[in-house]
């Protein structure tokens, strides 16, 4: 049987390895992705926190509900089951407004929005889920590039462009540090600003790194003996 293709416009630039470094380094406890499609972001995610055995995804989309290109709600599911996912990713089948009713406030340490995005899902999901990320988490929007803002869909459907929303944005500028990657089909990379919350120091190992600075000072030659 031949293995269903995934489709995903981050394939190209195997945007799954960016994905997978966020992961593995911050090691985020809740994470959110909102849309799917064949699960190309959603596996990367959800099988980078599986291997370092914490986290969890919700993972949202509309399934069938979305008028454009889509992926049927069973067949993510079996998606998932596949690649032995079930226990680490929750399909959830909701509107991206909709959803942030389902978290606490800074409770989110790891958030993916993929849903076609424009100007104003930028503009929306800051208003609405800014709130439920934890300080020192990541928040990644596909699209960022002048170039995304270009492409043909964009203006066919006359769309906001989004790099104009990110220089705008209040939210974003006062709250966040960001950077983009240009690649086909561009990220946003927005890390939420910890202005030194003390709560945050033992999720983000500093803890750690304090004691073992108590214990020993580290050398200059040690740090940089690679063997
Ligand atoms: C570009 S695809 C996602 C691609 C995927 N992240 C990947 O890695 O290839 C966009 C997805 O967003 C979903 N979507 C669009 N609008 C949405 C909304 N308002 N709420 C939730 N999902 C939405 C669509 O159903 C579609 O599956």
């Amino acid at each position: 049987m031949n293995k269903p293709k995934i489709r995903s416009a981050y394939l190209r630039n195997n945007y799954a390895g960016l994905f997978q470094a966020c992961i593995s380094l911050s090691k985020p406890g809740t994470c959110v992705e909102i849309g799917i499609l064949d699960g190309y972001s959603t596996i990367a995610i959800g099988s980078t926190l599986k291997n370092l055995g914490r986290g969890h995804l919700y993972a949202y989309d509309l399934f069938e509900d979305y008028p454009y290109t889509n992926q049927k709600y069973e067949e993510v599911l079996s998606r998932m089951e596949r690649f032995n996912l079930t226990d680490t990713v929750t399909l959830r089948k909701k509107d991206i407004l909709k959803a942030a009713s389902d978290f606490r406030d800074s409770s989110i340490d790891f958030m993916h929005v993929d849903i076609a995005n424009s100007g104003d899902t930028v503009a929306n999901v800051l208003m609405e889920w800014n709130e439920k990320i934890n300080p020192g988490g990541i928040l990644i929007f596909e699209g960022g590039s002048p170039l995304r803002d270009e492409i043909s869909w964009m203006k066919k459907f006359e769309k906001e462009k989004i790099l104009p929303e990110l220089k705008a944005n209040e939210i974003l500028n006062t709250q966040y540090t960001y950077a983009i990657l240009h690649p086909f089909p561009s990220v946003c990379l927005c890390s939420k600003n910890l202005d030194n919350q003390k709560n945050n120091w033992f999720e983000l190992d500093y803890e750690y790194a304090e004691k073992e600075n108590l214990k020993r000072k580290i050398g200059e030659n040690e740090l940089f003996d690679m063997d």
